[in-house]
């Protein structure tokens, strides 16, 4: 299959592992989760977890009646598929969902594909693929809250995957729905955060970051949820 949207993901297509301490550190007390079923509630129902790089989300929808993870990185697919919980993995991307249309209830896409704008294929293709009344939620960085957004403003390199007034106003005028959630950062070490928050932002904004927070082991970090139902 010819992915011609896929576009490797420095951070977790790069460094499979320091990714997953990243995740294991994101957002500690759930809210994300608690507030993506808010959204979508997926418990019987079939989730796609669209761009799920090496999978470690899967397992969070274990009540579901199906998981089906989508990653276009050939590298990542195995790591996924190898996940305890018995999710399906496919390979594919947002412009090249390989399942038929109406067929899902859910889809996910958490920091993959929609950095908006460009991103009309890809949604096209997840409501395709999703029934009448099923939801998309894309999970994105807020740009106004939390410390992690004074990074994100800092870095050159983040523009490219949106900023807050062009994200947002793409998904107003696409329908969306807009959900916040402030949430944290939490790290067991500090060698850990360092690394994290070095792979992330490799432009020296890291450092100058970490020089002036010698103390800090996590931060502030704000979420953004872009949902779109189904009609
Ligand atoms: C930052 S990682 C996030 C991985 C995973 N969602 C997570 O939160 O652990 C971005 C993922 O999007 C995938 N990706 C890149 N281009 C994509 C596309 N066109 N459609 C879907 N996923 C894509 C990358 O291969 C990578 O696995």
């Amino acid at each position: 299959m010819n992915l011609t949207d896929f576009s490797p993901a420095p951070n977790q297509g790069g460094h499979p592992e320091l990714y997953e301490t990243e995740n294991r550190a994101v957002d500690p007390g759930n809210l994300v989760l608690d507030a993506l079923a808010e959204l979508a509630p997926w418990r019987g129902r079939t989730l796609v977890d669209l761009g799920c790089g090496s999978g470690f989300w899967l397992a969070a929808y274990a009540d579901a009646a199906e998981v089906i993870g989508v990653e276009p990185d050939p590298e990542l697919v195995p790591l996924a598929a190898a996940r305890p919980g018995g999710a399906r993995v496919l390979h594919g991307s947002a412009e090249h969902i390989p399942l038929p249309d109406a067929s899902v209830d859910v889809v996910h896409a958490r920091f993959a594909y929609f950095w908006p704008p460009r991103c009309e294929p890809g949604l096209r293709e997840a409501l395709r693929v999703l029934r009448p009344g099923g939801t998309l939620v894309v999970i994105d960085n807020d740009w106004r809250n939390g410390r992690f957004a004074e990074l994100l403003r800092a870095c050159a390199g983040s523009a490219a995957m949106g900023s807050g007034d062009r994200t947002d106003s793409w998904w107003a005028e696409h329908g969306a729905q807009r959900t916040e959630v402030r949430s944290e950062w939490a790290f067991e070490s500090r060698a850990d955060f360092e690394a994290v928050l070095r792979m992330e932002f490799p432009d020296g904004t890291a450092d100058r970051w970490l020089e002036q927070h010698p103390e800090a082991t996590g931060l502030s970090y704000g979420f953004v949820l872009f949902s779109v139902r189904k009609g």
